[in-house]
């Protein structure tokens, strides 16, 4: 949080009394351990808004709006979190004097965007100067029409060092600000600066509500060095985390319901000169996890339209990995060897280009494609490692029917035993699920991005275990530890909950409440989720927790015996593997047998 730390924003929570708080606008009754009150969130008649003291949340059990204070001033009283915890100090008398200092840190934020505003302005007004005509041929000899180059706020550095620096002397205070975004250098002779971009046509990074952020500036002689050269990172530009053009690309993203990314400005500006506006670029990188987690906003297929060489291929796989490891789902445009995107168009028109938009692949072929492409005869050796890499990144994928889908592919094109490629593959799970806590206490992320669809007796189970994590005594909470373990979460939120409550657990050795509100903080639904669990009452703590166990047991074997027969299902092949997936079949049904008559009690362990 800019400005204000956490342990304050902590002190502050423990030191209110929600009920207190929220008693200024609602009146609330004891019942019980509770306060109850009509909801102000919703209109009723009867109450089911609570307010548990103990805990110092509330929840409303109509609408399902729950948090804890911040929150509540934050969805009630309409601020933003900053506004919250001042609003809260307030109530509790305490003085916070960081909140100049987080005014003066948007303050800061608001300059950088302006000092940018005002290059950006700069770089775009000389492109339209008469003596710079062959910058703007430049783009028009590339088939950039003026339109696109004003949407996209194309510009031109001049081949000067102090002609930037001369416009922003007029309205930067401090030069040092400009220098810090990379726009300006200083000398070695102190307080002197230069123009860091000279002579290249400019493109504006912009975040998705269109501040200007940083640059990219194109080289425009042969032997300028680097090609493109690019602001540093700054306080408001981090590398990786944005996408070139998708500020413009927002609305049409959401018309056409998905998303084309490429690697360069001018892939990206073609395409759109040709009206084909829901694209974005990396910039020749290839994806970063948090480029992919902005696109989820948007939607969640996405095609990848990468250079045809084989660095455009192995990003295009990359990307796709981490697409998936979303649960998004990737699409591979795949061109010619010699081309991108920009030229390929260019070569062979828009026509062309949407028939390969329409021939899209899955990831799967496109990687099995490149591996047969260019390994004509693939000896057992090459088949044996390419499969394994293949397999290793499955791993990564969360979205169970996906898998079995591509390690059918793989089987039937590599022409190899699925039923094996299905043991390597559960062995390597296991491999993986047993270093997880390991791993976990590392602090690395995990990746949990599953969402199937969820049963709701499931739902209400893994909430169960959450509830119990939070509200019972050691000896429940440790029985769920030992018999609870990851995999068996369904549903991604609740996922997410128990991962941070088992870290936390590892970490610290006990379950703070208040953290883990703090934690969610920014995520509504978790909020609800959490303030309802949390104040929900077990009766027969361990006899729940065996049923909830059970439950998600019985059902993580239900799922293996259903993909088991769908592969039987669909099985074309030898009455050897038939064989040998009903035997597995044979075998899980033995499993949920076993399990039913161990829960009720039938078979003593
Ligand atoms: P043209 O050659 O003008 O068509 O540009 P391009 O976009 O096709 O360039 P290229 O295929 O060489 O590179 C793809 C993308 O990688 C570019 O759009 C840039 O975002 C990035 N890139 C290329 N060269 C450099 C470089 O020297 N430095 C940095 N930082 N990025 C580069
Ligand atoms: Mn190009």
């Amino acid at each position: 949080m800019p400005g204000i730390p956490e342990e304050k924003i902590e002190e502050i929570r423990s030191s209110i009394n929600i009920v207190h708080y929220i008693s200024q606008f609602v009146n609330l009754k004891k019942t019980g351990q509770n306060y109850k009150g009509l909801c102000p969130f919703h209109t009723e008649k009867t109450p089911s808004f609570i307010v548990n003291p103990e805990k110092q949340i509330f929840k409303c059990f109509g609408c399902g709006k729950g948090g804890n204070i911040y929150t509540f001033i934050m969805d009630y009283e309409k601020h933003s979190f900053v506004d919250a915890v001042k609003k809260a100090a307030d109530f509790a008398g305490i003085s916070l004097p960081v909140t100049e200092q987080s005014a003066k840190e948007i303050n800061y934020f608001q300059k950088l965007y302006q000092i940018n505003e005002n290059a950006c302005e700069f770089f775009e007004d000389i492109l339209y100067k008469p003596k710079n005509e062959e910058q703007l041929n430049y783009f028009l000899k590339r088939n950039i029409s003026e339109k696109t180059i004003k949407a996209f706020r194309l510009g031109y550095a001049p081949d000067s060092y102090d002609q930037l620096l001369g416009r922003l002397k007029n309205s930067v205070l401090d030069l040092q600000e400009a220098a810090k975004l990379g726009l300006i250098q200083e000398k070695e002779d102190k307080g002197k600066f230069y123009d860091k971009f000279r002579h290249r046509v400019m493109f504006p990074f912009q975040n998705v509500s269109g501040k200007i952020i940083g640059f990219g500036g194109r080289k425009l002689r042969e032997e300028q060095q680097p090609k493109y050269l690019n602001s540093p990172e700054s306080p408001v530009y981090k590398k990786g985390k944005i996408l070139y053009g998708l500020h413009q690309a927002v609305n049409s993203i959401r018309e056409n319901g998905f998303v084309i990314i490429v690697e360069g400005y001018f892939d990206l500006l073609r395409l759109v000169e040709e009206g084909i506006k829901n694209t974005a670029a990396t910039s020749g990188t290839s994806l970063t996890e948090e480029q992919a987690k902005l696109l989820r906003r948007y939607t969640k297929d996405i095609y990848i339209a990468y250079d045809g060489d084989s660095a455009g291929i192995k990003a295009a796989i990359r990307n796709a990995q981490i697409i998936e490891k979303y649960d998004m789902n990737a699409f591979i445009i795949s061109l010619p060897e010699q081309d991108d995107p920009d030229s390929f168009v260019l070569n062979n028109g828009l026509a062309a280009f949407k028939e390969l938009l329409k021939e899209k692949t899955l990831p799967i072929d496109f990687q099995i494609n490149a591996f047969l492409n260019t390994n004509k005869n693939p000896s057992i050796e090459q088949k044996d490692s390419f499969i394994q890499e293949i397999l290793s990144s499955l791993l990564e994928m969360r979205n169970q029917i996906k898998t079995g889908l591509y390690i059918h592919q793989l089987a039937e094109r590599l022409q190899i035993n699925e039923s094996l490629l299905i043991n390597q593959i559960n062995s390597l799970k296991r491999q993986k699920y047993r270093s997880f806590r390991s791993k976990n206490k590392a602090g690395e992320e995990v990746s949990s991005t599953v969402k199937r669809r969820v049963h709701s007796g499931i739902y209400e189970a893994e909430k169960g275990l959450i509830g119990l994590l939070l509200n019972s005594t050691q000896e429940i909470q440790n029985y769920i530890i030992a018999n609870v373990s990851y995999e068996l979460f369904e549903n991604e939120q609740l996922l997410h909950i128990y991962e941070f409550i088992m870290q936390e657990l590892e970490e610290v050795g006990k379950i703070d409440l208040g953290k883990i509100m703090q934690s969610f903080q920014e995520d509504e639904e978790s909020n609800k989720v959490i303030s309802e669990i949390a104040v929900n009452d077990y009766i027969n703590e361990m006899k729940f927790a065996k049923d909830c166990i059970f439950q998600l047991k019985k059902w993580d074997l239900e799922k293996k015996a259903q993909d088991i027969s769908s592969l039987i299902k669909t099985e074309d092949s030898s009455t050897e593997s038939i064989l040998h997936y009903t035997q597995q079949l044979t075998e899980v049904r033995k499993e949920i047998n076993q399990l039913v008559r161990i829960h009720r009690g039938i078979l003593k362990i």
